[in-house]
């Protein structure tokens, strides 16, 4: 079979990775891809964006892929799903009215209130005078959110009054995220603990994948700026098997039912970022219509079961006669950045001691911001690695990747130096 995997960041990476040990994978395409999929067996990174739907689709035709697997939220929401399904090609991901659950944090709000999923209190405004007015005796911390996609920069926690209107100010008076924040959503702040469940859907069944925990704040101890994700690791001991049973029965088949019944089938990776409380209950803070990143690489070093059959499976509404496996150790993995991430940063800085990184199976490099320049491999983006092992217990886990990151050196290089740590003690 071929496949083709959007994308070019460490999610992706690993997708393709994996895709590629199923027996049935003879070619897995990665476009664009990045310098860790390039020197891959199997895998052909193809110079193409992934936002280029009518490239990417002539493509498939062209090489007759049978599998596409679409790795970021963009082309999703997009509308890539309908263009391909609706000339016959496969490929696994949500339609564009059901991305929407990511697309629109207000049209996700506004659902689960219909289906009564727990999430935090929240309101819509598109008027900044009427979301100032319900403001002013708000209680603080409060969040704001631009409704659109915003990659990852659209939500402000405001611990005072002026940071709230400096936020609303910027979404709807001075297009600060253009016509993502047109539109925001004022809602309450919860305490708790994050973890990322995240699932795979065809429709009517749902196999929850392992579970898993994100770092998504740039320094140790949770501090400094939000990014994308400096490290994760699954499973997560948050979720026991109790809690487990009732986010799948509260949240995840309320979600799948709800959008079947108001007409969006939701076929594709659904991940939830929920908030856990201090007396254990579950509350949903976004819908993600894809996988985690960086989830996917700690949470697939772990899957057994042939990847790639899963994800037709899905494409074929057969996810009921789907148990995947997993290798009962922990894995964790470390994301390597660019010292300036999340703000701009320089690229083309030469990253050495990759060769000796990655000493057995258990340890895995995955590329997210490189690239291949002649004999050197380089930074390109801000996330530029993330080093991931297995181990016996988490401490293991966590101990072999940051000796492997240790081997690893560029110029302003930068990792968090605690991932899994809250999990360890
Ligand atoms: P989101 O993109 O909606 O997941 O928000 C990004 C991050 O902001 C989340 O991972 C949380 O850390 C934080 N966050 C979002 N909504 C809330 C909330 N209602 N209460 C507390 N923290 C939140
Ligand atoms: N790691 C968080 C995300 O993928 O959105």
């Amino acid at each position: 079979m071929k496949v083709l995997v959007i994308g070019g960041g460490g999610r992706e990476h690993a997708l393709a990775w994996k895709l590629a040990q199923s027996p049935e994978a003879h070619e897995v395409f990665v476009a664009p891809g990045n310098a860790g999929t390039a020197s891959e067996p199997k895998l052909i990174n193809v110079p193409l964006a992934a936002d280029d739907i009518d490239s990417l689709l002539e493509f498939v035709q062209i090489e007759k892929v049978d599998l596409t697997v679409v790795g970021p939220e963009d082309p999703l929401a997009a509308g890539i799903v309908d263009r391909f399904e609706d000339v016959g090609c496969r490929i696994l991901g949500p339609r564009s009215n059901a991305a929407q659950l990511e697309s629109s944090k207000g049209f996700c709000k506004d659902f689960m209130q219909r289906h009564n999923i727990p999430t935090a209190n929240y309101r819509r405004f598109d008027n900044l005078n009427a979301a100032r007015d319900y403001l002013s005796d708000h209680p603080l911390p409060v969040v704001i959110k631009a409704d659109g996609l915003a990659a990852g920069k659209g939500v402000i926690i405001a611990a005072t009054r002026e940071q709230a209107e400096d936020a609303l100010v910027g979404m709807l008076r001075d297009a600060r995220f253009q016509d993502a924040g047109k539109s925001v959503v004022v809602e309450e702040y919860l305490e708790g603990q994050e973890a990322s469940f995240i699932c795979l859907v065809d429709g009517t069944d749902v196999v929850p994948l392992a579970t898993s925990q994100d770092h998504k704040a740039r320094d140790d101890g949770g501090t400094g700026p939000n990014t994308g994700g400096m490290g994760a690791y699954s499973p997560t001991p948050l979720i026991t098997e109790i809690l487990h049973e009732r986010v799948m029965r509260e949240i995840i088949r309320p979600t799948i039912e709800g959008m079947a019944t108001e007409g969006e089938i939701y076929r594709g990776f659904l991940y939830a970022g929920l908030m856990i409380d201090a007396s254990g209950n579950p509350r949903v803070l976004e819908y993600n219509c894809r996988f985690g990143d960086p989830e996917t690489q700690p949470i697939l070093m772990r899957l057994e079961t042939d990847f790639l059959a899963l994800c037709l499976a899905a494409t074929e509404g057969r996810l009921a006669s789907q148990s995947p496996q997993w290798d009962p150790r922990p894995a964790l993995g470390v994301v390597l950045a660019i010292r300036e991430y999340p703000a701009s940063y320089p690229k083309g800085v030469s990253i050495l001691g990759l060769e000796g990184a990655e000493g057995d199976a258990d340890v895995k490099v995955f590329h997210a911001g490189t690239a291949q320049e002649g004999e050197n491999t380089v930074t390109n983006g801000g996330r530029v690695l993330c080093v991931c092992a297995l181990g016996n217990s988490l401490a293991t886990a966590q101990s072999r990747a940051y000796q492997a990151v240790d081997v690893i050196e560029f110029e302003g290089m930068f990792c968090r130096r605690d991932i899994g740590g809250s999990a360890i003690t």
